[in-house]
């Protein structure tokens, strides 16, 4: 990316909005590179991801796929599907959230799409193989107000959780006393503004020494065991949420130069709390 993560993340915002600009062909080719190479996440899935985009020449190339009103205009959908395996939603989320940056970085606006899309419409250009799953896609293009300006919609930390909900220390619920996060506080900082699905930020992350472990916190009527979920075949969607959170932390970690690695303990790290889900840790090295 040519920007600092910081300046990108904090330009990213969900544009329901477009110009009827298709995609210019050096950003096309720059995501379509992208995609490419988002072949496993970083828990080991395979995935496959493919960019669906208007062009002058086709008109027609986005015929069909819906998003029931919540979007207007998009000129592109980054479209893609998850193998089986014990963390692939994670993993799906960590690689798409990667583009999402990248397209956000080329100027564009984004906006993930977990419910609002037509599912079936969408499958039938991805093609979903036996064990794969396409939880999510990506609406994104020209932003259409230019005058929008991301830190105003930002403004005030109103629309996310405070570090001390999401953030902890040692145990569940024990903010992270000042300094402590030391260079891991703009990190951490990154990861708060991460989108996640009605933004219900579901990630909390536990510090131990030298390791960051993340929960999900879930919330009575949505996702896994949820009636929304057994009803739908909406996704698992703060499983994708917690992947989204995996990428703004190691992008954000590697460029502060804070080398780590992604490790699927075997037991729970931590005395076991009902209400999180342990997921994964990050191994400060
Ligand atoms: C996995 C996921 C699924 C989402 N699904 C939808 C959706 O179906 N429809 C929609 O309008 N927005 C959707 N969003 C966008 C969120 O509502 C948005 O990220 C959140 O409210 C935070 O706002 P922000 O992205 O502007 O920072 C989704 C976001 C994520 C991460």
């Amino acid at each position: 990316m040519n920007r600092p993560l910081a300046d990108i993340i904090r330009q990213r915002y969900s544009c329901r909005a477009y110009r009827a600009t298709p995609l210019e062909a050096g950003a096309r080719r720059h995501l379509e590179d992208i995609l490419a190479e988002n072949t496993v996440g970083p828990l080991g899935t395979r995935c496959r991801f493919a960019l669906l985009a208007a062009s002058p020449h086709d008109a027609q190339a986005l015929r069909g796929l819906g998003t029931y009103g919540f979007v207007k205009g998009a000129t592109a959908f980054l479209v893609g599907v998850a193998g089986s395996g014990r963390r692939n939603l994670e993993d799906y989320g960590y690689l798409m959230e990667r583009a999402v940056l990248e397209a956000t970085d080329l100027g564009l606006g984004t906006c993930w799409l977990g419910g609002t899309f037509s599912r079936s419409r969408f499958a039938q250009r991805i093609r979903p193989g036996v064990g794969e799953v396409m939880p999510a896609v990506v609406a994104a293009g020209y932003p259409l107000e230019r005058a929008h300006d991301p830190i105003r919609a930002h403004a005030g930390s109103s629309r996310r959780l405070s570090a001390g909900e999401l953030f902890w220390s040692e145990r569940p619920g024990v903010p992270l006393p000042p300094g402590v996060a030391g260079s891991y506080a703009h990190i951490l900082e990154l990861v708060r503004w991460a989108p996640s699905a009605s933004n219900k930020q579901p990630w909390r992350l536990i510090g131990t020494e030298g390791a960051w472990h993340f929960h999900l916190k879930r919330q009575k009527g949505y996702g896994k065991g949820s009636l929304l979920f057994a009803l739908t075949r909406i996704a698992d969607l703060p499983r994708v949420d917690l992947g989204i959170a995996m990428c703004h932390f190691e992008l954000a970690a590697r460029e502060a130069g804070l080398s780590g690695r992604w490790a699927l303990l075997n037991s729970e790290p931590l005395t076991p709390d009902a209400s999180l889900e342990y997921t994964v840790t990050w191994l400060c090295s």
